[in-house]
């Protein structure tokens, strides 16, 4: 039997999307060095085989690809923390690019020819335009965006040099959990806004604090496209079922298409709690453009790919189910 093989399949898109392969019926191995992956989802809710391990360990990833029957690689393994990219790049660069390299150049040797690739929004630095469509300038403004958008460019190199196809999903802001309450968001640190205001409901927080209210948008704080993890993980099953297809390399934009100022989701969190959420106002961050919203368009057309959970409302409940259900609430 076929099997995909799942780089960061512990962590939070990854896992996700390794319940919607299995719902597809693919058979899967993950390999993560749990440095934010989590072994008690993949063991209680995904029970899939877990490599223990590094992506840039060559030698572990040959013994992978001797072992089992890889058809296709789906790649989340990164670092993500954009503010500590900018403090320690080197970090980033070795692991988001040197270890996407280590990747790439096994899957050559033991023949696996197809790669689903996490980039970003990140890539495409401050907007030009709104909807961002995916042929938008790539100006990335730190590291983080810079790594991601220097893999896109090697997977373009070695789909010219050696056929290596590759589907490249920008995301916007991942968030919610999926449906059910299996599975959900936990980074330590969490700097994302969805699970912080949990966090501040569930009383582990003091405070969620606004970064900005005097941008230009209509209530003066940033305005962010929030896509539902879930939606995000079809996304990958289509377009890996693409490739498997033999559809060309291809880039897509995974968003919501609207997006939701921070004021806007902290109000709709206070609905969905029914708790008080305490908000302190603080200066702009340097970096934050005032708006990102992305086309998803095109996934659409070509992969005729549908978000089933658009609504803010929605991607909330599930998400503060998760956190709620996380600490034993
Ligand atoms: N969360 C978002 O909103 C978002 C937005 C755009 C892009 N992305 C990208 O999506 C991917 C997944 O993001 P996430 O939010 O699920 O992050 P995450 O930290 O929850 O998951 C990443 C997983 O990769 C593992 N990992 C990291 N380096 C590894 C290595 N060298 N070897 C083996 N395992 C390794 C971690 O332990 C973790 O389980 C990342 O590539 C990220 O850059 C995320």
């Amino acid at each position: 039997m076929s099997t995909i093989l799942v780089t960061g399949g512990a962590g939070y898109i990854g896992s996700h999307t390794v319940l919607a392969l299995q719902k597809a019926g693919y058979s899967v191995v993950i390999l993560d060095n749990l440095v934010y992956g989590h072994q008690d989802l993949v063991e209680k809710v995904l029970q899939v085989e877990l490599v223990k391990g590094d992506v840039g360990d060559r030698a572990l990833l040959d013994q992978i690809f001797a072992k089992y029957n890889i058809q296709a690689v789906i790649h989340f393994a990164a670092y993500a923390y954009v503010g500590e990219s900018v403090s320690h790049p080197g970090k980033y660069y070795r692991n988001n690019l040197v270890n996407t390299l280590t990747l790439l150049e096994a899957m050559l040797q033991a023949g696996v020819k197809n790669i689903v690739f996490s980039s970003t929004c990140a890539t495409y630095g401050v907007p030009q335009q709104i909807p961002i469509p995916e042929n938008h300038p790539q100006n990335p403004i730190n590291p983080y965006g810079a790594t991601k958008l220097m893999v896109e460019r090697l997977l373009s190199d070695f789909d010219q040099a050696y056929d290596l196809r590759s589907v490249r999903f920008r995301y916007f802001n991942a968030a919610g959990a999926d449906p059910q309450g299996r599975l959900g968001e936990d980074h330590d640190p969490e700097t994302h806004l969805i699970p912080l205001i949990f966090l501040t409901a569930l009383g582990r927080r003091d405070h969620i604090s606004i970064f900005g209210t005097d941008y230009d948008t209509p209530d003066g704080t940033c305005i962010r496209d929030y896509i539902h993890v879930s939606d995000l993980a079809q996304a990958h099953v289509q377009g890996l079922d693409y490739l498997i297809k033999g559809g060309k390399t291809e880039i897509f934009n995974l968003g919501n298409g609207s997006g939701f100022s921070v004021q806007e989701v902290i109000d709709a969190a206070k609905t969905v709690t029914g708790r008080p959420i305490k908000v302190v106002q603080e200066n702009r961050r340097p970096g934050d453009p005032p708006v990102l919203v992305g086309s998803a368009d095109k996934a659409r057309e070509i992969l005729a790919w549908k978000p089933d959970y658009s609504k803010l409302e929605i991607i909330l409940e599930h998400a503060w189910h998760w956190h709620q259900r996380r600490h034993n609430e």
